[in-house]
């Protein structure tokens, strides 16, 4: 049976203030702490031992999945003193593994939402013979990410960091964050250093003469790096699209989790989520955006496409468009903040305070 690393100690500084409090793949998605997601759809494609490479709020990990025996998983956990980056994080649980020298080991990063085939991955790597064998996803602007042009084989040809001019631009296949390894290539990564996987590892491997493969699988992809692709990630698990077998509730337009309060005549699409103890309020309109535990909408509020953290307030009639609002900030009744506004965690913004249209 194949065994999994899942990266999750990054410090997610993209997804702040989400992540002031709260590690990227613990903030929930659909009702749930994201990495639930990965783990049930890891065990769904047979994976039954997973470590866990932690670092940044590492804590916080254990007390909620525990020996991961809910989810029909044996997890084990470990944590660096230092941030090892992602190749070091991947040596740094090596004896955790079981694996033989030549058996694969799945990794995974801890903020992607994906239909990928796992299974497929597998069986990729062990037809082609491949020393490392990689997950690529083709996307409409690839600026954000690490290009991994291949061959007509799939072979890997190089690795492309962030292209920025239309030359460097040589592909739309990028790295989608789900490797296989053989499991002695792990043994090869240096230890006790911060090893980066994708600027040092496989291109090392490259120039070294190893075969990395590629395999394209065009499924649902997403990187939650980034607070606007959370929260789409979210509402595309509840709308449905993203897939996943951990969703607590039916798919549709929205969920709503036990223990929470939606006033009759709130009206809630697009993908909401509305976590326990939430509430909302009569006439609030909440459209693709998340409510987490014990946030609080007010009555009239219109939301779209944003992020409402834990026990946060938003008041009467605020109008919140791609909207991250820390948890436990207030902000105040008639506000209108738009277009990527982050409030901070505890910061609070008085009624008709902020606008970005007239009030006439
Ligand atoms: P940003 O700071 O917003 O870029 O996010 P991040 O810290 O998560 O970095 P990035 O998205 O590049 O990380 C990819 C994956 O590797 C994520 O699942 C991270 O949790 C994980 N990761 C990144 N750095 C480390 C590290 O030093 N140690 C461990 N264990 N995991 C890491």
């Amino acid at each position: 049976m194949t065994e999994a690393i899942l990266l999750v100690g990054g410090k997610g500084t993209r997804l702040r203030p989400l992540t002031v409090n709260t590690p990227k793949p613990m903030v929930p998605a659909a009702g749930v702490p994201f990495l639930t997601h990965q783990l049930a759809r890891a065990r769904a494609a047979g994976v039954e031992h997973i470590v866990l490479a932690t670092s940044y709020l590492a804590e916080v990990f254990e007390p909620y999945f525990g020996d991961g025996s809910r989810l029909g998983l044996h997890l084990e956990y470990v944590t660096e003193e230092e941030p090892l980056g992602t190749g070091g994080a991947i040596r740094n649980v090596a004896s955790r593994l079981h694996s033989g020298p030549d058996d694969p080991v799945l990794i995974f990063n801890g903020d992607i939402l994906t239909g990928l085939d796992i299974r497929a991955l597998v069986r990729e790597h062990e037809t082609t013979g491949a020393d490392v064998s990689l997950h690529l996803s083709r996307v409409e602007d690839p600026r954000a990410f690490g290009l991994v042009p291949t061959d007509a084989t799939g072979r890997v040809q190089a690795f492309l960091e962030k292209p920025q001019t239309p030359e460097e631009i040589v592909t739309d296949q990028i790295n989608a964050g789900a490797y296989v390894f053989r499991r002695s290539v792990i043994d090869t990564i240096p230890t006790g250093r911060p090893v980066s996987v994708e600027r040092e590892t496989f291109p090392g491997l490259l120039a070294a003469g190893a075969h990395l493969q590629g395999m394209v699988d065009s499924t649902y992809w997403l990187d939650l790096g980034t607070p606007q692709a959370f929260v789409r990630g979210s509402a595309d698990l509840v709308l449905g699209r993203a897939p996943s077998p951990a969703v607590p509730g039916r798919r549709g337009d929205s969920l709503t989790l036990p223990d929470a309060s939606v006033a009759a005549g709130a009206k809630l699409t697009g993908g909401t989520v509305v976590c326990e103890n939430a509430t909302v309020g009569e006439g609030a309109r909440i459209s693709g955006s998340a409510v987490l535990a014990g946030a609080t909408v007010e009555a009239g509020a219109v939301i779209t496409d944003s992020l409402i953290g834990r026990g946060a307030r938003v008041g009467a009639r605020t109008v919140l468009t791609g909207a991250v609002i820390g948890d436990g900030a207030t902000v105040g009744a008639d506000n209108e903040l738009l277009a990527g506004v982050r409030v901070w965690c505890d910061a609070v913004i008085p009624a008709g305070a902020i606008r970005f249209s007239s009030d006439q």
